[in-house]
């Protein structure tokens, strides 16, 4: 099928209290190691490109690279969605080129700019049929050139959220509820030591999300910076060169929990990144001699397919959904 926009699995996830999985793509191994592992469990999906992407990949590679996933894996619904569009002309330069859904990110804008410049997108988006995410709220961590220091970041206000939606008409509401970007979202003075001597950050405001979702009803919530950070590949990285200590993530359990409740898209970039890096850097000490891009591309390719599909099945609960949202 051709790429779709984002109504349908939005209603179905809602419906039947799972979540989509939207996956950062930047290259053709991350395109094909994330479709490759919905294709197998059936999953619907999106692939998000951010500014960042289109400035290192160019737009009309990274569109063509997912127009080759959708020829490649006809069975899954798949949705081209712009990542923290951070303007109304990058947005327009999407939705013109073949994108079909996109992200307003007005998040540091006071709410009635944020509200003006949302509801400017999403006239221009559904006149196309292209699906939009908005944002109240700000994470901490770095979303492109945007870096948002740990204390600085601010929760979304539930009673806000009626009032943007109606005013914008976006399709999907991104919140903030303690999950931000990146590798580092906690430190571990913020965490407490498990029985185990395991550090577990603190809990997600799952307060703030019941009181948007008891104003909102069904209504598609999206959670940005939702990597869980697997300790397997920082340990990884960190024996094989890397230096990243104190890399936390949110919990699998959380984002579970998260899905079966109004979330119904969840963001994975970090994740993916580490897995690719962890295993290149293995690669190249296992390896001295290699030189061959495609030797280490390939076991980070397969290991980026398996942690994609952990997600699916074990934290998004997609797995075996995409018949429904076709
Ligand atoms: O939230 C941002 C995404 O992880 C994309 O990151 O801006 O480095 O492409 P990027
Ligand atoms: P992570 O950094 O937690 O993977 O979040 C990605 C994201 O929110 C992309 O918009
Ligand atoms: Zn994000």
């Amino acid at each position: 099928m051709a790429l779709v926009n984002t109504k349908k699995m939005f209603e179905m996830a809602a419906k039947n209290g799972y979540a989509i999985g939207a996956f950062n793509v930047n290259n053709m191994e991350i395109v094909q190691g994330i479709t490759e592992a919905c294709q197998e469990v059936n999953a619907p999906v999106i692939l998000q490109v951010s500014k960042g992407a289109r400035a290192y990949a160019n737009h009309t590679y990274l569109v063509k690279l997912v127009e080759a996933a959708v020829q490649e894996c006809p069975n899954i619904p798949i949705a081209l969605h712009l990542d923290h569009g951070p303007d109304f002309e990058t947005c327009k330069a999407c939705i013109d080129g073949g994108f079909t859904s996109v992200m307003i990110d007005g998040s540091h804008l006071p709410f009635e700019e944020n509200i003006a410049l949302t509801k400017k997108v999403v006239e221009y988006a559904h006149a196309h049929g292209v699906t939009v995410e908005g944002e109240l709220g700000t994470l901490a961590g770095i979303e492109d050139e945007v870096v948002v220091e740990a204390g600085h970041e601010s929760y979304t206000r539930p009673e806000e959220v009626i009032e943007f939606v109606q005013r914008t008409g976006v399709d999907s509401l991104a919140i903030a509820i303690g999950t931000s970007h990146g590798a580092y979202k906690f430190t571990p003075e913020q965490c407490t030591v498990n029985e185990d001597g395991i550090l577990v950050p603190p809990p997600l405001r799952f307060d703030i999300l019941e009181a948007v979702a008891e104003k909102l009803g069904d209504f598609p919530i999206v959670l940005h910076g939702s990597s869980s950070v697997p300790q397997d590949y920082v340990k990884m990285i960190n024996e094989n060169g890397g230096k990243m200590p104190n890399a936390i993530g949110v919990p699998e359990s959380q984002l579970r929990k998260a899905a079966e409740l109004s979330v119904c898209k969840i963001n994975i970039d970090s994740d993916l990144r580490l897995a690719m890096t962890g295993t290149i850097r293995k690669f190249y000490n296992d390896n001295p001699s290699k030189f061959d891009p495609r030797e280490y591309l390939k076991p980070a390719r397969a290991n980026i397919k398996e942690l994609v599909k952990h997600k699916l099945i074990n934290v998004l609960g997609c797995a075996g959904k995409a018949d429904e949202c076709m």
